[in-house]
């Protein structure tokens, strides 16, 4: 246990991953940010982020396409003024990361549900990883945002009315308005694509402290994870030619059906093989990687594949600029339930979701008023491994 303290500041983000660090960023004209993250950037799930960032940004495309799509994958039960908020800023969203140092590749990629190439990608499947650094980079030059790597959140400090801060294992932190950006829960499943801090802690915490949550019920499954392992084959090797055979080696689905489509016509057949041969596997150097280093030469032989827990729909419940049901709560990204996504997340629209409502939520955030004067004492919290290491990775 590190030495207690006490600090405040305006916004008090819980999060470094995209959701966390780019609404920092945004809040950071107008208010004091302290950024707390649990682990290192390459812990979480923005950095693991392989096909890229939704937008309707080609001559054939339009937002109301983008929404369209992503209303018809949320198997309709999307919110239509969220939906039609993700899909009109998405643009402008990747102009921001541009501007940020992002260099996105030339072209768009085509992924599973999308009626049309939308999606832009960085290092070919590396979109996560460049994002994350690029943001790092800023948040940490930053003057005005302070990040303390490695101090956890434990519980979230409410008065009743109003949440004030947050309990860490350090001490606490008070702050005019707290922004959940805890990523989701898809660790808690044996097999995952996520990483292992992925458990929930921020929407556990909010429901703890009052604020609803929702759609937990909804968990996407990735069609295509090497199995025994947590690596990813991008959606995008198929967008871009990759087939999937059954035992006889028989083509058997629409490699480019909704995923959870693709995941249950895998699921019902135990495995399946990815074949890599039809694809310019030099596009995806960081995967052909991942590849070679599990055993596998993918140029020769196609490789297996089976499902496996990849993101959560549901979280804590939010309005469209990130507001909780608790005042001064805030929530975006993986944690929060913006109601994008309904049943099902159209591919590529979770880091958009992050950029778009981190940034809403950082922009809200400002007029949060003062704290009162008194505000008691700061909740006294377990520490939270005991319950997540008997739950992570039990559930199939
Ligand atoms: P994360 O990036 O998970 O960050 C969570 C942060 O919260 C971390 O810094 C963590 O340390 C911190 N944290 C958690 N609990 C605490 C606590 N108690 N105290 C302090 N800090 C805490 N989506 C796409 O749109 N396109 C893709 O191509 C794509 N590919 C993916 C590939 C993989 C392998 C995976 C796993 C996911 C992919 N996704 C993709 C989904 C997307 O990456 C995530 O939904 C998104 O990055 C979540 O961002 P976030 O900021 O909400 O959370
Ligand atoms: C992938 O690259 O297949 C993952 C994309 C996503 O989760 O949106």
């Amino acid at each position: 246990m590190r030495r207690r303290q006490q600090d405040d500041c305006d916004l008090l983000v819980i999060g470094g991953g995209v959701a966390g660090f780019y609404a920092a960023l945004c809040a950071a004209t107008e208010s004091d940010v302290v950024v707390l993250t649990k682990g290192p950037i390459r812990t979480t799930a923005t950095y693991l982020a392989q096909g890229g960032v939704a937008a309707a940004v080609g001559a054939d495309d339009k937002p109301a396409l983008h929404a369209e799509d992503t209303i018809s994958a949320g198997r309709g039960l999307s919110r239509p003024s969220a939906v039609s908020a993700l899909a009109s800023e998405a643009a402008a969203r990747v102009a921001d990361l541009v501007d940020l140092g992002v260099e996105f590749d030339p072209g768009l990629g085509l992924e599973g549900g999308h009626s049309r190439a939308r999606v832009v990608h960085a290092g070919g499947a590396a979109t996560g990883r460049q994002i994350a650094h690029a943001l790092a980079e800023r948040v940490v030059d930053h003057p005005r945002i302070s990040v303390r790597e490695g101090e956890r959140a434990l519980a979230l400090w409410s008065t009743g009315s109003r949440c004030v801060g947050v309990t860490t294992d350090s001490g606490a932190i008070t702050a005019r308005a707290t922004l959940l950006a805890t990523g989701g829960a898809a660790a808690l499943w044996q097999r995952t694509t996520n990483p292992l801090g992925a458990v929930g802690d921020g929407i556990a915490m909010a429901y703890r402290a009052g604020a609803g949550v929702a759609d937990l019920e909804f968990v996407q499954f990735h069609p295509t994870a090497l199995p025994g392992s947590g690596v990813l084959l991008s959606e995008a090797l198929r967008g871009a030619g990759a087939v999937l055979l059954d035992d006889s080696g028989h083509r058997f689905t629409d490699e480019l059906a909704p995923r959870d489509v693709v995941a249950r016509e895998i699921g019902a057949r135990g495995t399946a093989l990815l074949d890599l041969r039809p694809v310019d596997r030099d596009r995806f150097p960081s995967v052909i990687g991942s590849l070679e280093d599990a055993g596998f030469d993918p140029a020769v032989e196609p490789v297996p594949v089976s499902p496996a827990a990849h993101y959560t729909m549901g979280g804590v419940v939010t309005d469209l600029d990130g507001r909780t049901e608790l005042p001064g709560l805030y929530a975006a990204g993986e944690c929060a339930c913006t109601g994008v996504h309904g049943a099902n997340r159209l591919a590529s629209n979770s880091l958009l979701e992050c950029l778009v409502f981190g940034r809403r939520a950082a922009l809200a955030s400002v007029a949060e008023p003062e704290l009162p004067v008194r505000l008691g004492t700061p909740p006294v919290a377990a520490p939270a491994e005991k319950v997540t290491s008997a739950v992570r990775r039990s559930l199939w």
